[in-house]
């Protein structure tokens, strides 16, 4: 369990003081900003986009990741319901996969409930513990569909020298106030792949293309001030 303790009230201060609260500074390097950053380097990802929940990080990874209105999404039967609230929020339809004595996603029965209109599955890290990722991975790779890792009660956990979150194409970690790390309510996603990385960034936030973040899309670099 997380303790809040002196360090947590001094960054709230810090930023409280600051009178800087927005997550864009206008080239300063907001604290948002810095956590993506240290985040992603931390989980051994390319990109991290820091959102208001892990059910937003869960949606703008989805949407990330293509999943659009008629596709079906796998999730295991035991999580909680942002799992399959999340596919519905972008249009998609959830599936429900059976889990194993690990009770985590079951890879065969994952492959069982494939269909031609199936685009992504998502493996729940319950209470820490990690979904049989090697088996996952190769499910999804043989049906040519995504895997976004729902990493939110698994902040930090690994699986065979990888952080969570870092073996699919995408990952969603939650920072509520019942999870291993907290500020209240947040979340954020992390991907290698570029294209999920801006579409995501878009989704979170329509400014992106011209605020801070626009530095780091190539479709909206010309529209940047200079
Ligand atoms: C497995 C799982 N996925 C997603 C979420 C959603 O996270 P949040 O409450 O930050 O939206 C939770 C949080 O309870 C969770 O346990």
């Amino acid at each position: 369990m997380y303790i809040i303790g002196k360090e947590e009230a001094d960054a709230v201060q810090r930023v409280i003081e600051s009178k800087k609260l927005f997550r864009y500074l206008d080239g300063d390097e907001s604290e948002s900003a810095r956590f993506e950053a240290e985040w992603a380097a931390k989980i051994g990802a390319r990109h991290a986009v820091a959102v208001t929940s892990g059910t937003a990080a869960l949606i703008a990874a989805l949407v990330g990741l293509g999943v659009g209105p008629g596709d079906e999404v796998i999730v295991p039967a035991y999580t909680f319901m942002a799992t399959a609230l999340a596919p519905l929020a972008v249009g998609a339809v959830p599936i429900i996969a059976e889990v194993d004595a690990s009770l985590t996603l079951d890879p065969v029965d994952a492959e069982r409930k494939i269909t031609p209109r199936t685009r992504a599955i998502i493996p729940v890290h319950m209470v820490g513990l990690p979904s049989n990722m090697d088996a996952l991975m190769a499910v999804a790779r043989r049906h040519n569909v995504k895997v976004l890792e729902d990493a939110c009660q698994a902040d930090g956990g690994s699986y065979g020298g990888k952080r969570l979150g870092s073996i699919g194409d995408a990952g969603a970690f939650s920072f509520n106030h019942y999870k291993i790390i907290t500020c209240g309510e947040g979340g954020v996603m992390v991907t290698d792949d570029e294209t999920v990385y801006h579409r995501a960034l878009v989704f979170h936030d329509g400014g992106s293309v011209f605020r801070d973040h626009a530095s780091r899309c190539p479709f909206a670099r010309n529209l940047v001030k200079k």
